[in-house]
């Protein structure tokens, strides 16, 4: 059965049984703090903890997911993937462990026609520390209705059968579904340790969470409004069943990736090595793909970076097949022939993916050509000796004099069995940073300290002048109890209605007394004051008056809802891919930058600067709110990752006549309608990045 068939099998198998089909949400989800959507359940997290209704009482997906965990075992086992898809049947408040349980098996025995002498049963053991019982609850299911002899049905510890989203969150014990790959038979015990060990002869195929914890930052679990039910079924791990196969990468989820690599690179029977290239290549190349669909760029942080090591690595491998130049950007038909039709959008933007994947491809090979042929000749040095072993100051020096960064050193040393020692490298580093800090000398660049101090309450979203007491002083970066008069210095306030620079808007400025304030920053919470004192000293302890400069902040205020109508009105005209990746907002001008490999059009620049003036004109209200994160992911408002959000989030919604025009994560400060702005002019557009542009 081809893997097109399972998932639409699948689907139509819990449809048939009630169940609301939902399409997949995007592998970045709008919770910046996630990296990627890592499980079926995750766009329902708010439904299992009761914060919002869901469309219907039980619901089915597949949905594309992504760990990185295990990036290191990819391609060298079976099983491990970055991206991959899990098929799922969920169940809000209504049909808990019998049904789930019961249709799990439906599906596998009689729709799939799976042989149930290889199916073993993992439940929960139960967990005396978390005072949780045994689940003997899933145990008389699986004998009593679904008829299986005991000895199919074994007990793990909360390691295996006890399932959490991640560290916090919905959560409950899980009853899991194992499939014997091998036609010799195993007895309980044997096939108990070959589950425990991970062996790719027994393939765990469905994990049935019976969800009904949810579990706090200190590790305690308090019971959900209602007991539910998450279930995930991995498609390519069913695809090998159905498919006969003993490996993932032989399914026809990887097989047209696999063939035309070999193809490009003119590869017939590869030995082991190059088979491990080609599941790597991939592998990867499915999660790049998808991710730069979703308009993701390879970038040095967070999700982009993950991004970026995976075109790496894919890129790197290629070397064992042959490619000395960028390859992977060709081998993107066949990702989208096997992905594009369960995920559409995949097929939208394909020209730019590709275009992207090249060009991070090409620069990756031409900034590191020179470092890999470096370390390459090293490695056919140390190949020939009996225990191959580098310094960590040979494998820092590979980064300092080309940039090869060392964990891509690292990740080529272990494929080649070439030992080091990673706290060697870590102290090559120190000793690096320790250098380059004496060469810059007594810059005084130092900052202040403020750690000590309390933080500060800000009160300027409401209030521009407040009445305040001076916490603490400094002149230069030392902390001194009076600063004369005519002196530069910082000034902390117990209390203060100055906008700190921070999210892309300029810091405040006023007068605190006679001290002028020429800048606000905030440091670990404190807000601290840069300016100088005039005729007068201040003192820690006296009581001021704060004053921040109205008419500069309004001309922030309106500066700032401007950024957010214009990237509302570019993800309008070019698509909702378009992402904000930064931002500086001042009084006189802002600037906005976004993922866009292209330049704008001066014709569609106009339409989108009259765009922007005809939602200023409309005197569109803006409305801002506090609410949880996952409300505001329900309510669709934008993040701008990296960053930090809490859990409870402020956001800026801005109404047009028919419906939401703008709906924004943001701390800034924001005129109260659209219509204070006046009148919105574009300057000039230029590239700031590869990939990214600047209005
Ligand atoms: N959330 C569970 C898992 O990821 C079942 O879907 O295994």
């Amino acid at each position: 059965m081809k893997s097109a068939d399972i998932r639409a099998n699948f689907l139509k198998f819990f449809e048939q049984r009630g169940h609301k089909v939902v399409s997949s949400a995007p592998l970045l989800p709008a919770d910046p703090e996630l990296l990627f959507n890592i499980a079926g359940m995750v766009p329902f997290k708010p439904y299992f903890l009761g914060e919002q209704d869901p469309p219907a009482p039980t619901v089915t997906s597949v949905q594309k997911c992504l760990r990185t965990s295990d990036i290191d075992n990819v391609g060298h086992t079976a099983r491990h993937h970055t991206f991959f898809e899990m098929l799922g049947n969920f169940s809000f408040g209504d049909y808990f462990k019998q049904q789930a349980i019961c249709l799990a098996w439906e599906f596998l025995v009689e729709q799939m026609q799976l042989d149930p002498g290889r199916l073993w049963i993992g439940i929960f053991a139960g967990d005396s520390e978390q005072d949780l019982p045994p689940d003997s609850e899933a145990r008389d299911i699986w004998e009593n209705t679904v008829g299986l002899s005991s000895d199919r049905i074994i007990e793990f510890d909360a390691s295996e059968n006890f399932w959490t989203m991640g560290d916090t969150g919905p959560c409950g014990p899980c009853s899991e579904i194992h499939y014997d790959l091998h036609d010799t038979r195993a007895d309980a015990a044997e096939i108990a340790s070959l589950i425990s060990s991970g062996d790719d002869r027994i393939l765990e195929l469905w994990n049935l969470v019976f969800m009904q914890f949810n579990r706090d930052q200190s590790g305690n679990l308090t019971k959900l409004p209602q007991q539910n039910i998450d279930t995930g079924l991995g498609l390519e791990r069913l695809a090998v069943v159905m498919q006969g196969c003993q490996n993932n990468f032989e399914t026809d989820l990887f097989q047209p990736i696999i063939c035309q690599t070999m193809q490009l690179a003119g590869v017939e029977s590869p030995p082991a090595e190059q088979q491990t290239a080609l599941r790597i290549i991939a592998d990867h190349l499915r999660a790049a793909t998808v991710l730069l669909s979703e308009g993701l760029l390879p970038g040095n942080e967070g999700r982009g970076y993950i991004l970026r090591r995976l075109i790496r690595r894919a890129s790197r491998w290629g070397r064992k097949l042959g490619f000395d130049s960028a390859f992977l950007h060709q081998l993107i038909d066949p990702v989208v022939e096997i992905i594009g039709q369960p995920y559409p959008h995949l097929k939208t933007n394909l020209a730019a993916v590709r275009q992207k994947l090249r060009r991070e491809e090409q620069q990756f090979i031409k900034i590191l050509q020179e470092a890999l042929n470096e370390l390459d000749s090293r490695l056919v040095q140390l190949n020939s000796r009996e225990n191959p072993r580098i310094s960590g100051d040979e494998i820092f020096k590979l980064y300092e004099t080309h940039g090869l960064p060392v964990e891509i050193t690292t990740e080529i040393l272990t494929d080649e069995g070439i030992q080091f020692d990673p706290d060697e490298i870590s102290a090559a580093e120190r000793r690096h940073r320790k250098r380059s800090q004496g060469q810059r000398g007594q810059a005084g660049d130092s900052q202040l300290d403020l750690s000590s101090l309390e933080s500060t309450d800000f009160v300027g979203y409401e209030q521009l002048t407040l009445d305040s007491q001076v916490v603490a002083l400094f002149q230069d970066t030392e902390p001194v109890t009076t600063l004369p008069a005519k002196t530069a210095g910082t000034v902390v306030l117990k209390q203060t209605p100055f906008y700190p620079e921070r999210g892309g808007q300029v810091g405040d400025r006023g007068t605190i007394e006679q001290f002028t304030v020429e800048d606000t920053v905030v440091s670990s919470d404190v807000i601290a004051h840069h300016g100088h004192t005039g005729s007068e000293a201040l003192t820690v302890g006296q009581s001021v008056t704060a004053r921040v400069d109205r008419s500069r902040r309004q001309s922030i205020m309106r500066h700032h809802t401007a950024t957010h109508l214009l990237q509302a009105v570019l993800r309008e005209q070019l698509g909702d891919q378009i992402m904000q990746s930064g931002s500086f907002v001042s009084s006189d001008y802002f600037r906005f930058d976004f993922t866009c490999d292209h330049p704008i059009e001066p014709d569609l620049l106009r339409t989108i600067e009259q765009r922007v003036n005809s939602l200023i004109y409309q005197q569109n209200p803006v409305e801002i709110s506090q609410m949880s994160r996952q409300q505001a992911d329900a309510e669709g408002a934008l993040a701008f990752f990296g960053e930090h959000y809490g859990e409870e989030v402020r956001v800026v919604k801005i109404s047009g006549p028919e419906d939401n025009l703008s709906c924004e994560l943001c701390g800034g400060t924001h005129v109260t309608n659209t219509g204070f702005i006046g009148l919105f002019v574009i300057t000039n557009e230029t590239s700031v990045a590869a990939g990214a542009r600047r209005i």
